[in-house]
């Protein structure tokens, strides 16, 4: 059967990149966008869109049952930042959209499921180098709260309903195409816009805060590998570990410092340095490298240079390096 697929927050960071990449793949009119509202201009003109409220069931199922579509790719989510400020909010979209993309599987207007988790899920309990697969989880934030659950949840309807959903707990993801809002790990991003535009950055985490971090292209890459595997190769139906590679603000300053020698930072936490102080350094990925031969492929230099020369030629036209 061929691919008709909805992607729900497909205006966001890893949706925006998602869209374009699935478009490439099973051709724009199998991929509907959607998004809250239609405020992103190029992504609306990109192809077919429609708005989407993720938290409005009878909206997702309309547009399901309208278009015969049999793949979601749920996107739509508050992060951990903004979710500290608004603990409801955050689980009513986490949650809810989750719940009725679960619901619409099971009652099969659709065959299959994709749904984002994070490094999140675990917590200043959990072992933080190497984090296992199978560990003790106790988040302490609201975003890894509704992570957390969502994975029990997903389980839960492969194992009752046996609907096919498949999950990746995403590092924290870099990228120059479209902006990400309100989590922990966006210094990483906004720290290149600096880099290029004022040559200086004043860093919401420590210079000490080491995280999993991967490149958008890697993210992509391994979304739509594990979408596309064999179900019975599906080994787990929670959410995958997934890593690339792990530094710290000081190590990703001296990164860019190489092509940028004026570049300077600063560090001034905030609150955001109590939610990266409960998250893992290094994830350990063994299910996703046996399972679906998952491998990622940019370092921390490559990283830098792809960030550096994406947002010269987009923001400055600018030569690349
Ligand atoms: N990048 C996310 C955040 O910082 C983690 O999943 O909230």
């Amino acid at each position: 059967m061929s691919e008709k697929i909805l992607i729900v927050g497909a205006a966001g960071q890893i949706g925006s990149e998602l869209t374009e990449k699935l478009r490439s793949i099973y051709g724009t009119y199998n991929v509907i966008a959607s998004d809250i509202n239609s405020n992103n201009e190029s992504l609306v003109k990109s192809g077919p869109f429609q708005i989407i409220d993720a938290k409005n069931y009878d909206e997702l199922k309309n547009c399901i049952t309208g278009h015969n579509i049999n793949t979601v790719y749920l996107m739509a989510a508050m992060l951990s930042a903004s979710a500290e400020k608004n603990p409801m909010s955050a689980w009513e979209l986490n949650m809810g959209s989750l719940f009725h993309v679960l619901n619409l599987a099971k009652d099969g207007f659709i065959n299959k499921v994709f749904w984002p988790s994070s490094i999140a899920v675990f917590g200043p309990s959990t072992p933080k180098v190497n984090t296992p697969q199978q560990t003790i989880m106790e988040p302490t934030t609201v975003y890894g709260i509704s992570k957390l659950t969502g994975e029990r949840w997903c389980e839960y309807y492969y194992q009752k309903f046996g609907v096919d959903v498949r999950s990746l707990r995403y590092p924290g993801i870099i990228s120059y195409k479209t902006l990400p809002g309100g989590g922990t790990t966006d210094y990483a991003i906004d720290i290149f816009h600096k880099a290029i535009s004022e040559q200086k950055f004043e860093c919401f985490l420590n210079a000490e805060s080491t995280l999993p971090m991967m490149y958008m292209d890697d993210a992509i890459d391994a979304t739509i590998k594990l979408m596309q595997t064999n179900k019975d190769a599906v080994s787990l139906r929670s959410s995958y570990n997934l890593a690339a590679i792990s530094f710290n603000p000081e190590e990703l300053a001296n990164s860019i410092k190489k092509y940028i020698p004026e570049f300077e930072i600063q560090y001034k936490p905030d609150f955001r340095q109590d939610i990266a102080n409960s998250w893992p350094n290094s994830i350990d990925d063994s299910f996703a490298r046996n399972d679906w031969n998952w491998q990622y492929r940019y370092n921390l230099d490559s990283i830098t240079k792809e960030m550096i020369n994406g947002l010269k030629a987009t923001f400055q036209n600018q030569q690349p390096l």
